[in-house]
């Protein structure tokens, strides 16, 4: 068996800010309450010709994950694209991609776990590089939501929340049994498959009908997400620490090895208090949902390059990453670095 370290990281969110002030246009809401409730300020959508869809900005972070790594395009063997924002109903996200990687016929899943979606990419591509099935791997996590989100004030409670970008890691294999993904874990809880969801359309709502319920209804249709946002946060710290002692027990370390613990950002006040739970320090846990809200399966990596690109993880760190979101679904990786 091998080991599979990070090797390399990328990220990528479009260029056009949108600021807590500016939604204030669309709906009636305020800075105020969303800084209050959710640690949010601003936020990057793509905006009408720019080129950024779901695939072109995971194109974006993964080249950059691959330059850094040292690799070129043709060293990647296989592609994990995590979104709940693909850029077709089908096929996924994973195989735009490698079509602009221009490499050979590599494989390329696609995985919908919203926000644990890149938690869900990157344990199935390190089980690949364990087993000695693949060397390389790119792991991407991408999203578009600004296109699907409710911006009039019946949608606010959700709109003001998710932001658009991609961030990418490369998977690789070492013989180095003391250093990359020491555990990880996946979980879920399908009964609460509609605490937070997008419904429709879907094989229970077809297109055919959601296009005829467009037409005869003035109601809301569920083409827009809906979350039950207290319930949603009660679960989510929960899990969240769940996740993280079991990838700690699993691995025979305690949290008082972390040094860094990389949270989706799902809401500041959510990583506060887990934060607290734990009795991590502020230079422990990686936030900048200030800057770009909630970017689901985009987050972590996102997160995780930054701060490494600031020198924040280093060398032999104890980092931890971690998520909870629709399904639900939650899980955790922990990496020696
Ligand atoms: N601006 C202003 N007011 C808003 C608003 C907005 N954007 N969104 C909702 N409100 C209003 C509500 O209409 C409600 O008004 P009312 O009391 O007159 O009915 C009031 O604010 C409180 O709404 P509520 O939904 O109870 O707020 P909350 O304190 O639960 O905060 C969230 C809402 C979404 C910020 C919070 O529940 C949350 O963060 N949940 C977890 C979300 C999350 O992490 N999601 C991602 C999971 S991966």
């Amino acid at each position: 068996m091998y080991n599979s370290i990070i090797k390399g990281l990328g990220k990528y969110v479009p260029e056009r800010i949108v600021t807590n002030h500016e939604l204030t246009e669309y709906m009636d809401t305020s800075d105020e309450w969303i800084r209050e409730r959710t640690g949010i300020e601003q936020r990057h959508w793509v905006q009408e010709g720019d080129g950024n869809t779901t695939a072109s900005m995971g194109y974006k972070a993964a080249k950059q994950a691959i330059e850094r790594a040292g690799l070129t395009p043709e060293d990647i063997d296989f592609i994990v694209f995590a979104t709940l924002s693909p850029d077709y109903f089908f096929p996924g996200s994973g195989v735009l991609l490698q079509d602009m990687l221009g490499v050979p016929d590599i494989g390329a899943l696609d995985v919908r776990n919203q926000c644990s979606g890149f938690i869900y990419a990157l344990n199935v591509a390190d089980k690949f590089i364990k087993t000695g099935t693949y060397k390389n791997i790119l792991v991407v996590g991408s999203e578009v939501h600004s296109e699907g989100l409710d911006l009039s004030t019946r949608g606010r409670a959700v709109s003001v929340i998710f932001g658009d970008g991609a961030g990418a890691v490369v998977l690789s294999r070492t013989d180095d049994r003391n250093k990359g993904i020491l555990a990880g874990n996946l979980h879920s809880q399908g009964k609460y498959a509609l605490e937070l969801a997008v419904k429709d359309p879907g094989s229970r709502m077809p297109v055919k009908k959601v296009v005829e319920r467009v037409n005869t209804e003035k109601d809301y249709i569920d083409y827009y997400p809906y979350m039950n946002g207290n319930f949603v946060f009660k679960n989510a710290v929960v899990r969240f620490e769940e996740a993280i002692m079991e990838a700690l027990n699993d691995a025979g370390l305690s949290k008082e090895d972390l040094d860094m613990f990389i949270p989706h950002q799902a809401n500041l006040r959510i990583s506060q208090f887990i934060q607290k739970r734990m009795g991590l320090r502020d230079d422990q846990v990686w936030n900048n949902i200030q800057k770009y809200g909630n970017t689901t399966a985009a987050s972590i990596p996102i997160a995780l390059t930054e701060a490494w690109e600031s020198g924040a993880i280093k060398e032999g760190d104890l980092v931890v990453l971690a998520a909870f979101g629709s399904g639900f679904t939650w899980g955790a990786s922990l990496i020696r670095w």
